[in-house]
């Protein structure tokens, strides 16, 4: 009898709508590995910020794409509390990715092909063995076209602007509910209509809406489906 070990977890959605928490307590909750895609084009957004490549939320994309091989992105896990956290060339840059200057141009950095192609190459590196949640926006699409199990994540968008003002009120940053209402809906604008991987939701993906949805009730619903979804595969391959 073949069991099957470990699979592919693949979460996009739409912006904040939960799914980095919910990949972060799934990956340990089945002792995988969680990596938060989105953390690196923040990352990529940081560098062309401090690097002066983006003004005014202008981002000189030539100059941007000349730098890419001098960009190196990798995460460590903090051993704390066991969350990776991202480093860019060297740098522990976890909280300033966080913060609104880089989430107001990240959504035109990840639009830019060369840094998809960068990205996307690591990625798939680090999923090379299996065990692994990712999240993102086109993870089951682009990333993981074969991942075992692929969600599609939204909550109204109301629901989502209050709370990633929670999350970033607790971090003491000083920014209103409207920045943070009108960033969320010009990122996902940009995102869905974007030609290069645009946020969709992949064929076989799950769609799961968690307006009503607190984080232990959607953990608890995506383990089953994941317990479900190993058992119909081990099942499968002793046929
Ligand atoms: O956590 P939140 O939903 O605010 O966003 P994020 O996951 O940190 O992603 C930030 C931005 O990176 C998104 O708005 C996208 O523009 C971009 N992104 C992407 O294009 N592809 C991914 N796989 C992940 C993020």
């Amino acid at each position: 009898m073949i069991t099957i070990n470990k699979i592919t977890i693949a979460i996009d959605g739409f912006s904040s709508c939960g799914k980095s928490t919910l990949a972060k307590a799934l990956a340990k909750k089945l002792n995988y590995v969680f990596i938060d895609s989105g953390a690196m084009y923040r990352g990529i957004s940081l560098y062309c910020i401090e690097n002066k490549i983006s003004v005014d939320k202008e981002i000189n994309e030539e100059v941007l794409i000349q730098h890419l091989p001098d960009i190196e992105i990798h995460f460590e896990l903090n051993t704390e509390n066991q969350s990776p956290e991202l480093f860019l060339n060297g740098e522990n840059v976890e909280n300033k990715i966080r913060k609104i200057e880089v989430a107001s141009i990240v959504s035109k950095v990840a639009s830019i092909k060369e840094v998809r192609q960068k990205l996307v190459v690591l990625q798939q590196k680090m999923g090379e063995l299996g065990g692994i949640v990712m999240d993102g926006r086109d993870i089951g699409s682009v990333v993981f076209p074969n991942a075992e199990l692929k969600l599609f994540v939204t909550a109204d968008p109301e629901t989502r602007a209050q709370r990633r003002f929670l999350e970033l009120q607790s971090k003491n940053e000083n920014v209103t509910l409207e920045e943070i209402s009108f960033n969320l809906e010009e990122r996902d604008r940009i995102d869905s209509t974007r030609k290069e991987s645009p946020l969709r939701q992949a064929n076989d993906a799950i769609l799961l809406d968690n307006s009503n949805l607190n984080q232990e009730q959607q953990l608890e619903l995506v383990y089953t489906m994941i317990k479900e979804k190993i058992r119909e595969i081990s099942l499968l391959s002793n046929h």
